[in-house]
């Protein structure tokens, strides 16, 4: 009878359970500046910030549709009303290897550091889903620099080279001048 009554009583607990909602993921910590997994309440942000910078080629132009299926990807750092100070994104090409991509910091505060926050964030991250190498195209040479990077050719990468020509010509001389790596 007792063993019959505790057999079905987890049963019925089983059919009673709520749905167990989302847990935020932690965010990371750099100095003082916290940097946040993105949630759904920043895609509008994030989207604004990034195309800020496409028409100079410095960010590829991301859609709502685009960011939310890769909010996984996307690390904020938040500033007050819903604002973006700044934001990074993390493109896989193989188990081992990470892209840097969509690093942008709002015009008005940029050159106190966020940038390296921010790179520092994505490069934990990768560290964490056990990518082994990092890389990124950019124009900020000093920068990536100082993070410890190395100047290479995208010609390393042809994966990236290969989804380069699937968008445009110019995006991959831009890539072949500035494309910096880092072993993690
Ligand atoms: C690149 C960027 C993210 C840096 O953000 P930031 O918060 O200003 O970065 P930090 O304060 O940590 O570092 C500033 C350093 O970045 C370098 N830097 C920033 N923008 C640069 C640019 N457009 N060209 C060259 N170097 C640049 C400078 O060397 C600067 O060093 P300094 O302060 O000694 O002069 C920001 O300038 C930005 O959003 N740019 C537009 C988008 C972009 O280029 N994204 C990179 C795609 S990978």
């Amino acid at each position: 009878m007792m063993a019959g009554r505790s057999a079905s009583a987890p049963a019925a607990e089983i059919d009673r359970e709520e749905p167990v909602p989302a847990r935020p993921l932690p965010a990371f910590q750099v100095g003082g500046v916290v940097v946040h997994h993105a949630d759904e309440a920043d895609i509008p942000a994030i989207v604004a910030l990034n195309n800020l910078y496409a028409p100079d080629g410095l960010t590829l132009t991301r859609s709502e549709a685009f960011v939310t299926g890769h909010l996984q990807d996307y690390q904020v750092i938040r500033g007050a009303n819903g604002r973006i100070r700044g934001q990074v994104a993390l493109d896989e090409y193989a188990p081992s290897l990470a892209e840097i991509v969509s690093l942008a910091v709002a015009p008005d505060q940029q050159g106190q550091g966020l940038g390296q926050c921010l790179i520092t964030a994505a490069e934990h991250l990768a560290r964490e889903r056990g990518h082994r190498e990092i890389f990124a195209i950019s124009l900020a040479e000093v920068l990536f620099l100082r993070m410890g990077y190395t100047l290479t050719s995208i010609e390393i990468y042809p994966e990236k080279i290969a989804r380069y020509r699937s968008i445009s010509r110019s995006e991959l001389s831009i890539g072949r001048k500035f494309c910096f790596t880092k072993r993690l």
